[in-house]
């Protein structure tokens, strides 16, 4: 008699992940990884995509109704990422796709990043860097490369769930006051003021943005809260380029109003090499890396591989973006080739 093929579900992963995560995937179903250092193009992921039933992605991957359309068998896309704006998530909730993500295990590391790139861009880390690196370090004086106090200062926070409350601890620790908008659904962090948005940003010597990229936080960040923003003002920005309006925020550095940026995502990414932004020494930017420490990015991992056999094992995902999904059947076991 001949021997049954296992069954085994099909799984696209868009990037090289961790080997830990990898093997117990690879022993859960047939994994096909995407090992080049750039993302998959939209063709190569598309065609990936219309046999796969489930996707192991990244927040590069473009994940539109088209993709969705083109993949009847997917029934799972896992995001590497707590962030899930690469996915349109309607689309995948209609078409019975759960949707996973790995929100809690980078709140402390990407917290970390925006903290550093407030202190980075507050006492011009990068710029002395740059200076020295230059030769141009030739005594020490008394006006040299001055910058802006963190500590006493006050940091006014736009998204206060997770990250903005861990970002709200590490201020409290520098002796900031710490101001987060009233309205905010989150718990409450005790040592923070709950206030108004043009009060938050009139009052806040440091702006730092944790919310996601949705239609409503589009560009929420423009000309007119930067006019409303003291004077001197620095924005951080760890959370989604998108979320604040680009060529606002560069008119408002070059007007001197808004008095430096520390960025770790931009709009678009990566930002291309003739943006104005590059060219302004009060701007501190890093690329993308608000949860790339190597515990962190291991534990994503983890969980991005726990979602997608989650949902083989006929349950929503651990971590599930949209737990209304109705997961019909999977599209039946293929052999192992
Ligand atoms: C996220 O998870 O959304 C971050 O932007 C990348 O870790």
């Amino acid at each position: 008699m001949p021997r049954r093929a296992r069954p085994r579900q099909k799984v696209f992963v868009t990037r090289t992940i961790g080997r830990a995560a990898l093997m117990r995937l690879c022993a859960a179903a047939q994994v096909m990884v995407w090992d080049e250092d750039m993302p998959p193009p939209p063709t190569a992921l598309r065609s990936a995509l219309a046999d796969a039933d489930g996707v192991l992605s990244m927040l590069t991957d473009k994940i539109d109704a088209r993709a969705i359309a083109g993949a009847p068998r997917l029934r799972v896309i896992s995001n590497l990422a707590v962030g899930v704006d690469n996915i349109d998530l309607d689309a995948a909730t209609r078409a019975g796709i759960a949707v996973g993500h790995t929100p809690g295990v980078l709140t402390e590391a990407t917290a970390d990043l925006a903290f550093g790139l407030l202190m980075a861009t507050a006492r011009r880390i990068a710029e002395g860097d740059r200076y020295v690196r230059a030769r141009k370090w030739r005594t020490w004086g008394p006006a040299t490369m001055l910058g802006h106090d963190v500590h006493s200062s006050t940091l006014g926070l736009i998204g206060f769930g997770a990250i903005g409350q861990a970002m709200a601890r590490r201020a409290t620790g520098f002796g900031m006051r710490v101001l987060y908008l009233k309205h905010s659904p989150e718990k409450r962090f005790a040592g923070a003021i709950g206030v108004t948005l043009p009060r938050l940003l009139a009052e806040s010597d440091y702006v730092s943005l944790h919310v996601p990229l949705t239609p409503k936080t589009r560009h929420m960040i423009g000309a007119r809260e930067f006019a409303r923003m003291k004077p001197g003002a620095i924005l951080i920005n760890t959370a989604r380029g998108g979320v604040v309006d680009q060529a606002a925020m560069v008119a408002a550095l070059k007007s001197g109003h808004l008095g430096g940026a520390g960025l770790d995502v931009t709009d678009p990414e990566p930002i291309t090499p003739g943006d104005p932004i590059l060219r302004l020494d009060k701007v501190v930017i890093t690329p993308h890396i608000g949860s790339a420490s190597i515990v962190t990015r291991a534990s994503m991992a983890a969980m991005a591989v726990d979602n997608i056999i989650a949902v083989f094992g006929g349950r929503l995902p651990r971590w599930c973006v949209n737990p209304q999904v109705r997961l019909p059947p999977l599209a039946g076991n293929r052999p192992l080739k």
